[in-house]
Parts: C-alpha cells; sequence; structure tokens
C-alpha cells in the first residue's frame, strides 16, 4: 500500500523501480500494489497514470499491461477511520485474488506530518493485523530534530516493532555506497591503513547543480543541513569510519554504524563555528543558464536565513580515528552534480625524490559515487626517461565501463530489500537518534545567530570562501572535484 501514489516520488522512482523488479522477474505475479492518495481516482486512470510514469521515466513498456494490471486505487482521507476500514476491506481481497498470505507493506511516501496519524490508524482499524508479515517503510524527513523524531518514533512504533520499521535513506540504496563496505573489508590492501597511522584525512563531497526548486515550504525549514547532512551525509561517514562487523549481517552493521555516530565529537553552541560553515547560494550561471538567488526563489522569504550549503569537520574520538579530520560538504546550485569521497593518506615519512624540485603527491583514494561510479588510485611512478623524477598516474575502476549497464537505481535495490526483509541498508531508531542529537547543536548556533553574510556564494562555483578557509586552519585544501571524475582519468 502506498501513500502518496500521486505524488513525485512515486512517479518519478517506485512506479519505475517496481516495473524493472518486474521485469526482471524479481516480482512475481503474486503482487498488488493499492495506491492510495486523496485525490478521486478510478482504478483505470491510476493504471493509467503508472504506465505514464513508466513511458517517462524508463522509455519503455513492454508487458505493460500485464505489470499496471496488479494496481488499484483507494481514495484516502488520512484522519478518517472508515477510510482505513474501506482499505482494510480491499487489501482483504487482494490477499485473496493474488495469495498473498497476508503479508503487507505500507509505503509512506507523502507529507510527513501525517506518518504518526497513519500508524496509529492502520493499527487501530485492523490493517495491521495480518497472518503473513506487516512492514512500515517510511521516507524522510523523519523528524526534524531529536525531539520531533523521537515523537513519531513512537506514535509509529505503536503499530510497528523496530524490526517491521524501514526508514529509508536514499544514499543507502546507491550502488557505490554500499560498496565502500566491499572496498574496505574485501581488500587487503586498504585495511591496514584505515587509521590515523597512514590516513591524513578524508573528505566527503556531494555537490548539486539544481538549486531548491519548488520545494521552498519545506526547505526553508530543513535548509541543507537537515536535508542532507543529518541523514545522507553522516551515514556515508558511519560506514567510512566503522570498525569491521563480526558479521554482514543488519545487527552487526547496523551495530558498528551506531558506535561511530557514538564517538562523534559533541560540541557545545558556541564551538560550532569552529567546526562548522555555511552559505546561501546567490544568483549566477549553472550550465550556462542564469539562475536566481535562493532569496529569490518560490515560497522563500526575501531575508531568509536558511543554509543552502554547509561544510563540517568531524572528528571521531575512538581509538583508530584520533586526530583525523573527515570534512564534508554538501550544497545546492554549486558547479557539478557530484558526490565523491576522498581518502588522502599521509606522506611517507621522508621524501627522496626531492632533488628533482618536484613535491610528491599524496596517495588519495577516490570513491566515485554518482554520476560515474568507480575508485581511483592516486599513485606516484617514474616518469619515463633518464631520470628519476616523478609523475602522477591514476589506477582506475569505473562501474560502468566493466559491464557498461546502468547499475540497478537505489529504489529499485531499496524496494526489493524490504519485501526480502532485509533491513541492512534502512536506518535504525538508534542511527536516527544520534545523528539528529549531533545536528540539533548546529542548528541552534545557526538558529540563534542571523548569517549576516548570506547570499554568500554564486550559483554554480563551489560554495563560500569560509569553506576553504575551514580546511586550511588544519594546513588541508578541498580536492577538486571534476578534475577527478573517472573520465578524465
Ligand atoms: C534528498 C534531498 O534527500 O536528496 C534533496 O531531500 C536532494 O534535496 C537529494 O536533492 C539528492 O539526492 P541524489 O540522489 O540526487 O544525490
Amino acid at each position: 500500500m502506498l501513500f502518496g501514489a500521486t505524488g513525485d516520488l512515486a512517479n518519478r522512482k517506485l512506479y519505475p523501480s517496481l516495473y524493472r523488479l518486474y521485469k526482471k522477474g524479481k516480482i512475481t505475479e503474486r503482487f498488488a500494489v493499492v495506491g492510495v492518495a486523496r485525490r478521486q481516482l478510478s482504478n483505470e486512470e491510476f493504471q493509467n497514470s503508472v504506465k505514464e510514469s513508466i513511458l517517462t521515466y524508463i522509455g519503455e513498456n513492454v508487458e505493460i499491461d500485464e505489470f499496471i494490471s496488479h494496481f488499484y486505487y483507494h481514495s484516502h482521507d488520512v484522519t478518517d477511520a472508515a477510510s482505513y476500514r474501506e482499505l482494510k476491506t480491499l487489501a482483504e481481497g487482494l490477499d485473496t485474488t493474488y495469495n498473498l498470505d497476508g503479508n503487507r507493506l505500507f509505503y509512506m511516501a507523502m507529507a510527513p506530518e501525517f506518518f504518526g496519524t497513519i500508524a496509529e490508524s492502520l493499527k487501530s482499524e485492523g490493517l495491521t493485523d495480518t497472518d503473513g508479515y506487516k512492514r512500515l517503510v517510511i521516507e524522510k524527513p523523519f523528524g526534524h530534530n531529536f525531539e520531533s523524531a523521537q515523537e513519531l518514533n513512537r506514535r509509529i512504533r505503536t503499530a510497528f516493532a523496530e524490526d517491521e520499521i524501514y526508514r529509508i535513506d536514499h544514499y543507502l540504496g546507491k550502488e557505490m555506497v554500499q560498496n565502500i563496505e566491499v572496498i574496505r573489508f574485501a581488500n587487503a590492501l586498504f585495511e591496514p591503513l584505515w587509521n590515523n597511522r597512514y590516513i591524513s584525512n578524508i573528505q566527503v563531497t556531494s555537490s548539486e547543480t539544481l538549486g531548491v526548486e519548488e520545494r521552498g515550504r519545506y526547505y526553508e525549514k530543513s535548509g541543507a543541513l537537515r536535508d542532507m547532512v543529518q541523514n545522507h551525509m553522516l551515514q556515508m561517514v558511519a560506514l567510512l569510519a566503522m570498525e569491521p562487523p563480526i558479521r554482514l549481517n543488519t545487527d552487526e552493521i547496523r551495530s558498528e554504524k551506531v558506535r561511530v555516530l557514538r564517538s562523534f565529537r559533541t560540541m557545545k553552541v558556541e564551538d560550532v563555528k569552529d567546526y562548522f560553515v555555511r552559505g546561501q547560494y546567490d544568483n549566477g550561471m549553472v550550465d550556462g543558464v542564469e539562475v536566481p538567488a535562493y532569496r529569490n526563489e518560490q515560497m522563500v522569504a526575501p531575508d531568509s536565513n536558511t543554509e543552502t550549503y554547509v561544510a563540517g569537520k568531524l572528528m571521531i574520538d575512538n581509538f583508530r580515528w584520533a586526530g583525523v579530520p573527515f570534512y564534508i560538504r554538501t550544497g545546492k546550485r554549486m558547479a557539478a552534480k557530484s558526490t565523491k569521497i576522498v581518502v588522502q593518506f599521509k606522506d611517507i615519512p621522508m621524501n627522496l625524490y626531492y632533488n628533482t624540485k618536484e613535491t610528491l603527491n599524496p596517495n588519495l583514494l577516490v570513491i566515485h559515487i554518482q554520476p560515474e561510479e568507480g575508485v581511483t588510485l592516486h599513485l606516484n611512478a617514474k616518469k619515463s626517461g633518464q631520470s628519476m623524477t616523478t609523475t602522477p598516474v591514476r589506477l582506475n575502476f569505473s562501474n560502468k565501463s566493466v559491464d557498461r549497464m546502468n547499475t540497478p537505481e537505489a529504489y529499485e535495490k531499496l524496494l526489493y530489500d524490504s519485501m526480502r526483509g532485509d533491513a541492512t541498508n534502512f536506518t535504525h531508531w538508534d542511527e536516527v537518534a544520534l545523528s539528529w542529537k549531533f545536528v540539533d547543536t548546529i542548528s541552534e548556533a545557526w538558529e540563534n545567530a542571523k548569517e549576516e553574510s548570506f547570499p554568500n556564494y554564486a550559483s554554480g562555483s563551489m560554495g563560500p570562501q569560509s569553506s576553504e578557509d575551514l580546511l586550511q586552519k588544519d594546513g588541508h585544501t578541498w580536492w577538486p572535484i571534476e578534475e577527478f571524475d573517472v573520465d578524465n582519468c
């Protein structure tokens, strides 16, 4: 049952992902999708809109009629008990028609203010009372600070146990984010060096070229900190920093991630400025097109104090990472759409090649999350010829160039996992709670102090100067992201 069936996420991501799973044979004929939303639609109209979204986003519709015949529509009022009872009758009928053994997945892809009410009503009206499994898949935002997240969690827990709740962080469905663990734990080469003796710093960048689009109302209250850092950025850091789990199962992996989040150095509100900086985009040029400043976007206050860019330094105070800064940065309207991780190794103890008048480049391991997917290792080698001068070389692995296939969309994997009952790539409540507690201190500092420099970066740039300064204080600089594209290697 998909709540928010007429929304953007359902159309852009969920229907195309279900279709791909169907085409790959990962969903059998024994399935039904009930689209739930406020609008009045007939089953046929709904099926046609699903068909339309598949055509738009996939561009093919082989076996489409067979696929959409599994789709049903229920026009719903989230606050009306009778509407849930009708939904229950529909679900029971489909259980019989499709032989579903009472297995039910409730997917919340709509306005977050209704998450709690829906979960409670699913229970009170008996929809969760089923012989099969019952699972709740829930989209972000999961609260907007620790307190509201805790309240939301309390409400959904009245209907679902923790192991029945699948909190989506779509970054965890990305192929190369999942690859972080494999690169670390399946290679003899990296893990022995993966600590403060050999690593100088780690940089995680997730930049976007898009602005806030039509989401001004939501974004004004969220900003980049809540929208990207609390979830996606901290999850990537947790995967990079965690200890090897004793087993590769959901509980063990999640508990190692929780330990990382627990080891983040906590800040006092007055210390936030030493660790985190914020930005807001001005007008500028992105991909050759003139774009407006954030303050001129729809539904944004003309004197908005909301950040569209965050850069920060995280210190992980445990034995492995003491002294190694994890720098993160994310922003809208930046120069490129790119998510990359750069692991910078420490310089070797002594440079034998100084007489070449060239300084050695540090070894870097670059993990390309998107748009290109791959890994690049930056080494130094001998320049061919008589002299012993060095030259930088790059060893490159690119997912696309290996199998020439598009890797599955994150949502495809996450939907499949939720049906199989694998919650590894979803966030546990403990992770959500710790991330909010960490981020809340930063929000407190920022909400109490208006940032006079806003807007402080031009659209199409790599963010404000303060972000460069943050690293310079430590003697580091951001590695340029475009130069590191797999295609440029
Ligand atoms: C979402 C944010 O969680 O992630 C958006 O709400 C952002 O603001 C998006 O654009 C970025 O995701 P991706 O997969 O395009 O990097």
